[in-house]
């Protein structure tokens, strides 16, 4: 194991910039190389870690240029979603670690391919991990730590919604954003798809998916600014799904879960409720009518300190929370905490909205993750074509 991990960041926009801070939390990540279909993007994204004190990387236009000219150990990907999964595969048969944004890629038909690419790669030890950063957020781990030692009871239903705001500048301000081609999707697919991954994280694996989905506040898009399903799980449980990217001003995320010997809503990342039956004395055959927050003494297993960036300029701290997971996993020769498989399943879920909504009728979610509807060229709803 090397002691510096040599890094480049492929595409130097929004989100490639936050990978470049994150890390600098990071002695041992050293960034060498930037790559960006337009030089300037990667220039800029270049001055930016010149002036925060380190070594200038090399620019190059393609990661093919980028792995002829340096050592690169780690590659994270930061490219408009229809490009991830083709870009990761030329970094896993280059045997380089990768750490890919979400959403893993806007189609599924290339799902098995990358799965077994990263299988191949990872008995050659390389690790490949998607971002879901909030995974690694406090009141994240404390809700999947009692869901996994059984202590919300039978999970019987979750509302999950995305109530966003963003306005027609925002999708002009990239010709990728709002296409099926590059964005895969919209409100649900882009902003929603983080949501969706803690959704099926804490309820398991979807089996039926019944959706609609519209386009009522944007215009020069293709996809929808918003859309509703409803999800059944294997373990019988139901839940509700909302993202919206046409809610003005903007809420909140809440993922709101529930069951039988406890409940817990996680909102804007933190944790607004968490209730469960063993660590309370209170019972009454009505409940709790939502009194008996433990969400407070429940966080205190989970000291801040251990969340929070070092550096507290460095915004999102949620990456810097991931990369620890991540940089772990290389360093111990283990599977990081969020898979390509989990990505899969978080797409194939998106994808399963996409194609009932375009079907109008619910669609396994099995049949959407075998490729069954891969040619299906989704469509926004109704309202959509009312409005144009
Ligand atoms: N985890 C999060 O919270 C989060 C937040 C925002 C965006 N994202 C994801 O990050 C990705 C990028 O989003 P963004 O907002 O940074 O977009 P952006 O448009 O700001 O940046 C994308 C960059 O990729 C470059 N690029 C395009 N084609 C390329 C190619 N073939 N090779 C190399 N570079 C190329 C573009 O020139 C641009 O600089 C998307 O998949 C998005 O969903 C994740």
């Amino acid at each position: 194991m090397k002691d510096t991990l040599n890094v480049a960041i492929t595409g130097c926009g929004v989100i490639g910039r936050t990978h470049a801070a994150a890390l600098q939390e990071f002695p041992q990540a050293r960034i060498v190389a930037l790559v960006d279909a337009i030089p300037a993007a990667a220039e800029s994204l270049a001055d930016y870690i010149e002036h925060s004190g380190q070594p200038r990387p090399g620019v190059y236009a393609t990661q093919a240029e980028a792995f002829a000219a340096r050592d690169v150990d780690l590659v994270a990907l930061a490219t408009p979603s229809g490009l991830h999964i083709q870009q990761a595969l030329e970094v896993l048969a280059a045997r380089k670690h990768v750490v890919i944004e979400k959403p893993l890629d806007v189609d599924l038909s290339r799902a098995q391919e990358i799965e077994s690419a990263v299988e191949a790669a990872s008995r050659d030890g390389v690790v490949a991990s998607v971002i879901s950063q909030h995974r690694f957020d406090q009141a994240s781990m404390a809700v999947s730590e009692a869901v996994a030692k059984g202590r919300f009871g039978t999970l019987t239903s979750a509302i999950a919604s995305v109530a966003w705001w963003r306005s027609q500048g925002y999708y002009d301000s990239g010709d990728w954003r709002g296409t099926w081609a590059m964005d895969g999707g919209g409100a649900l697919m882009n902003q929603g798809v983080h949501t969706v991954d803690l959704l099926l994280w804490f309820m398991g694996r979807p089996v039926e998916i019944n959706a609609r989905t519209a386009r009522l506040a944007h215009d020069r898009i293709e996809v929808e600014d918003t859309a509703v399903a409803t999800i059944t799980f294997e373990n019988g449980g139901l839940a509700v799904l909302h993202a919206t990217t046409a809610a003005y001003p903007g809420l909140t995320v809440r993922v709101q879960l529930m069951g039988s010997e406890g409940s817990a809503v996680v909102d804007n990342d933190l944790l607004a409720y968490f209730h469960a039956a063993d660590a309370s004395d209170e019972a009454s055959s009505m409940g709790l009518a939502g009194g008996g927050n433990q969400a407070a003494q429940e966080l205190a297993s989970y000291p801040a300190e251990d969340y929070e960036a070092k550096d507290p300029t460095v915004n999102p701290a949620g990456h810097v929370r991931q990369y620890r997971d991540i940089l772990g996993a290389i360093e111990e020769g283990r599977a990081p905490g969020v898979t390509v498989t989990d990505a899969v399943n978080a797409l194939a879920a998106v994808r399963a909205v996409y194609v009932s909504a375009t079907l109008n009728q619910p669609v396994l979610f099995e049949d959407v993750l075998g490729g069954k509807y891969n040619d299906l060229v989704a469509q926004t709803g109704t309202a959509s074509s009312e409005r144009v």
